[in-house]
C-alpha cells in the first residue's frame, strides 16, 4: 500500500501536465452539456401532465416567454381625475361697474310663439305618465316570459343582496360609456369600503374597432398598468410565482385577484361570469363581438399578458348600483332597484324567481326565491306603442348607430338629450321668421352688439351639443341669464347671445329634460308597483339606489321624478313618500367587487388553478408542435454537441493514461 502510494505520489506530478488540458476540457464539456440539459429538465410537479408541460414553459421562458422578453414599461395612460359631465362654471362677472345693466326684454313675439310651440311638443302629462306605466308593466311581464322582447328582463344569477358585512380586496373594471375605469376595492365589512381607481377615456376608434380583440387588449393593458401602479408588490410576486406554479410555495388560487367586470351593455347572462353580448349601445359598434362571451374575451387578453387576474363576475352597472346601495345603506330597508340615469339608462331590480317563467340556464342558488333581473329598460317600447315622438326624436334615431333600438334611452339619457335640444334649436334657427341667435336689428339686442354664431359652433354639428349645458341652463335663474349666455359663448361659440336667445334656449332645454325626468318616473314607478311592496304595511320604505350624471347633477331631476310619481295610479302622494331615491356612488366598482366576492364563495377550491394549468398546457402543446416544425429543439442540439465533446475528452484521457 505504502509503496503504491509512493508510486502514485511520484507518478502524479509527472503525468499532470499532460492530462490537465484534457481533464479541463472534459469537465467543461460535461458541465456545459449538463447545464444545457438541466435547463430543459422538468421541475418536480405533483400532477404528471402539468410537470411535463411546465418543463417546456421554463425552457420557452428563457428565450421567448413574454415574462422575459416583455416590452419595455409603457407609461400609464393619461389618467383623469374623477369628473362629472355637468359643469358648474363660475358666474359671469356681471354687472361690471361702468357698463349699464342690460334691460330684460320679453321674448320677441315670433321667437316667443315658436318657443312655446316647440316646448309644448315635449309636454308629458300625468295621463301620459299613467299610460306609459301600464305599458311598461306589460312589457316587463312579457320580458319575464320569453326572450327577444323590448324589455329584455335578463336574469343575472345574483340571488341575494349584501348586508354590509362583506370583506376582502377585489378588482373591478367598468366599461360602459366614454371611460374605462380600473379599481381595487377593499370591502371593510362594516358597510364602508376604500376604492382606488384609474380612469382613462376610451379612444373613439376603439368604440367602433374592426375586431373586439383591439378593444379587449386595450382593457387588459389598462389592468396591467393599474396593477403595476397600485399593487406592484402583489403583481411582481404573482408573476414570479406563476413560474413556480407546481411547487408548494408556488401559484395558488389565493394569489389571484378576483375581478368583477362591469360591462354596461345588454348581455344574455349564462352564469355569474359568462354572458353573450346581445347588442352594443351608447355609440359602440363592433359587430364581431355580438354573440360572444365578453368575460372570455377579456380573460383571453388578461392571460396573454400573464396577469394574476381571474374574471370572476360579470355585472351590469345597474346590478352593481343595487349591490353598492345595499352594502352601504344602513337600517333594515333593503334596496329593491338600482337605476342608472347617465350616459345611458337602465334598471335592475329584485324579482321573485317564480315570476321568471322563461328558462334560466345553468346553476344558481334557489334558496332565496329571488333573483336580480337586469331589465335593459333602455329598449322599452322600441315599437313606439306609447313613447312620444317629436320630429327631433325621429331625426336623432335616424342618425344614430342603432336606429329603432334603445328608443326609451334615446329620450331619457344624457348621451341623447343634448342632441335633441340641438336639433330643435337648429330648426328654430332655420326659420327666417324667428330671430334665434341672429340679430335682425342690433337694437333688439340688449348688449347693443350683433349676435353671431361661428361656423365651428357645436349647434351646427351633429352631436355637437354636450348635455352639460342643459344643467347650466336649468341652474341659471338670474334675470339676465348671464351664466348661460357666457356658456353659450364659451362652449357653443354663439357670440353675444341676447337675453331672448338664452330664454328660448333655456325653455327648450328644460322641456326636453323635464320629459326625460317624467319618463324616468315611469320606469321607477312601474318597478315599485311590480315589487308589490307599496301596499305592504310592513314595508315602510322602498329604497332605490340611483347613479349617473343626470340624476346626480341636473338640478331638481329627482324632484321632477317625485312630482310625476305622485300622479301614478297606485302610488299617489302616500306611495311617493314611501319611495326613497338615494344616490349610490361607485356602484360599478363596489357592486362588481361584491359580486366577485359572491362568485368566489361559489367556486370550488382549485377551480381557477386547474383552468390555468389547462391553459398553460394547451398553449405549450401548441408551441411544442410549432417548434417541431420550425426549429430544431435546443435541448437535442445541446445534448449532441455537449455529449460529443465529452466523449472525445474522455477518450483523450484514456489514451494518455494508456501511454
Ligand atoms: C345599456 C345598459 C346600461 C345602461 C347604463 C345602456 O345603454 O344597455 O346595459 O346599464 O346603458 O349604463
Amino acid at each position: 500500500m505504502a509503496k503504491a502510494k509512493a508510486r502514485c505520489r511520484t507518478r502524479w506530478p509527472l503525468r499532470r501536465p499532460r492530462i490537465l488540458p484534457f481533464a479541463v476540457v472534459a469537465a467543461a464539456a460535461t458541465v456545459l452539456a449538463l447545464a444545457l440539459f438541466v435547463l430543459q429538465l422538468p421541475l418536480p410537479a405533483p400532477v404528471d401532465f402539468f410537470s411535463h408541460s411546465f418543463s417546456h414553459d421554463r425552457s420557452r421562458s428563457r428565450s421567448h416567454h413574454p415574462y422575459f422578453s416583455r416590452p419595455p414599461y409603457v407609461p400609464a395612460a393619461r389618467l383623469e381625475p374623477a369628473s362629472d359631465i355637468c359643469l358648474k362654471p363660475t358666474p359671469f362677472p356681471f354687472p361690471i361697474s361702468n357698463i349699464p345693466l342690460a334691460a330684460s326684454h320679453p321674448l320677441t313675439m315670433a321667437l316667443a310663439a315658436e318657443t312655446t310651440r316647440v316646448v309644448s311638443l315635449f309636454d308629458f302629462s300625468d295621463a301620459d305618465v299613467n299610460a306609459h306605466v301600464q305599458e311598461f308593466l306589460r312589457q316587463m311581464s312579457e320580458g319575464l316570459k320569453r326572450d327577444g322582447t323590448s324589455i329584455s328582463q335578463i336574469p343575472t344569477y345574483v340571488t341575494g343582496v349584501p348586508d354590509g358585512t362583506e370583506k376582502g380586496l377585489y378588482l373591478a373594471v367598468d366599461l360602459g360609456g366614454t371611460n374605462f375605469r380600473v379599481c381595487s376595492v377593499m370591502l371593510n365589512g362594516d358597510t364602508t369600503f376604500n376604492l382606488t381607481y384609474n380612469k382613462v377615456a376610451i379612444p373613439k376608434d376603439l368604440m367602433v374597432a374592426k375586431t373586439s380583440r383591439e378593444l379587449f387588449a386595450f382593457l387588459a393593458k389598462q389592468i396591467e398598468l393599474f396593477l403595476r401602479e397600485h399593487h406592484a408588490d402583489h403583481f411582481e410576486s404573482s408573476t414570479r410565482r406563476r413560474h413556480t406554479a407546481s411547487t408548494p410555495q408556488g401559484y395558488r388560487d389565493e394569489h389571484i385577484f378576483r375581478l368583477g367586470f362591469t360591462f354596461s351593455f345588454p348581455v344574455k347572462q349564462l352564469g355569474i361570469n359568462k354572458g353573450k353580448l346581445i347588442r352594443w349601445t351608447k355609440g359602440f359598434d363592433i359587430p364581431d363581438a355580438i354573440g360572444k362571451d365578453v368575460c372570455a374575451l377579456l380573460q383571453a387578453e388578461i392571460d396573454r399578458l400573464r396577469l394574476p387576474v381571474k374574471v370572476a363576475a360579470l355585472v351590469n352597472d345597474t346590478v352593481g348600483t343595487l349591490m353598492a346601495r345595499s352594502y352601504t345603506s344602513t337600517g333594515k330597508h333593503r334596496s329593491i332597484l338600482g337605476g342608472i340615469f347617465g350616459t345611458g339608462t337602465n334598471g335592475a331590480y329584485i324579482e321573485k324567481t317564480k315570476n321568471i317563467t322563461k328558462p334560466i340556464e345553468g346553476q344558481y342558488d334557489t334558496t332565496t326565491g329571488e333573483m336580480v333581473v337586469n331589465t335593459e329598460w333602455g329598449s322599452f317600447d322600441n315599437q313606439l306603442n306609447v313613447l312620444p315622438s317629436t320630429p327631433w326624436d325621429r331625426a336623432l334615431d335616424g342618425s344614430s348607430v342603432n336606429p329603432g333600438i334603445q328608443m326609451f334611452e334615446k329620450r331619457v339619457s344624457g348621451m341623447f338629450l343634448g342632441e335633441i335640444v340641438r336639433l330643435a334649436v337648429l330648426d328654430m334657427m332655420k326659420n327666417d321668421e324667428v330671430s334665434l341667435f341672429k340679430d335682425i336689428d342690433s337694437s333688439f339686442n340688449d348688449w347693443r352688439t350683433t349676435t353671431n354664431i361661428s361656423s365651428e359652433s357645436g349647434v351646427l354639428r351633429a352631436w355637437g351639443l354636450d348635455s352639460a349645458i342643459l344643467s347650466v341652463a336649468a341652474s341659471d335663474n338670474s334675470p339676465e341669464l348671464s351664466t348661460l349666455r357666457q356658456e353659450l359663448e364659451n362652449n357653443l361659440h354663439v357670440y353675444n347671445p341676447s337675453l331672448e336667445d338664452a330664454q328660448s334656449f333655456k325653455a327648450v332645454a328644460n322641456a326636453v329634460v323635464r320629459r326625460a325626468a317624467r319618463l324616468s318616473a315611469v320606469a321607477i314607478g312601474a318597478v315599485a308597483l311590480q315589487s308589490g311592496k307599496l301596499d305592504d304595511p310592513e314595508e315602510e320604505v322602498l329604497d332605490i339606489g340611483v347613479d349617473g350624471s343626470l340624476v346626480e347633477h341636473y338640478p331638481f331631476f329627482r324632484d321632477m321624478i317625485y312630482e310625476a310619481l305622485v300622479a301614478v295610479d297606485g302610488i299617489g302622494p302616500e306611495g311617493a313618500k314611501k319611495i326613497r331615491i338615494g344616490i349610490a356612488k361607485d356602484g360599478s366598482g363596489v357592486g362588481a367587487a361584491l359580486i366577485a366576492l359572491v362568485a368566489q364563495r361559489m367556486e370550488k377550491p382549485g377551480d381557477f388553478l386547474a383552468d390555468l394549468r389547462g391553459d398553460i398546457k394547451r398553449s405549450l402543446d401548441a408551441m411544442q408542435a410549432n417548434n417541431a416544425i420550425d426549429e430544431p429543439s435546443m435541448s437535442t442540439t445541446a445534448l449532441v454537441v455537449g455529449g460529443l465533446i465529452g466523449v472525445a475528452a474522455i477518450a483523450a484521457i484514456w489514451y494518455n493514461r494508456q501511454r
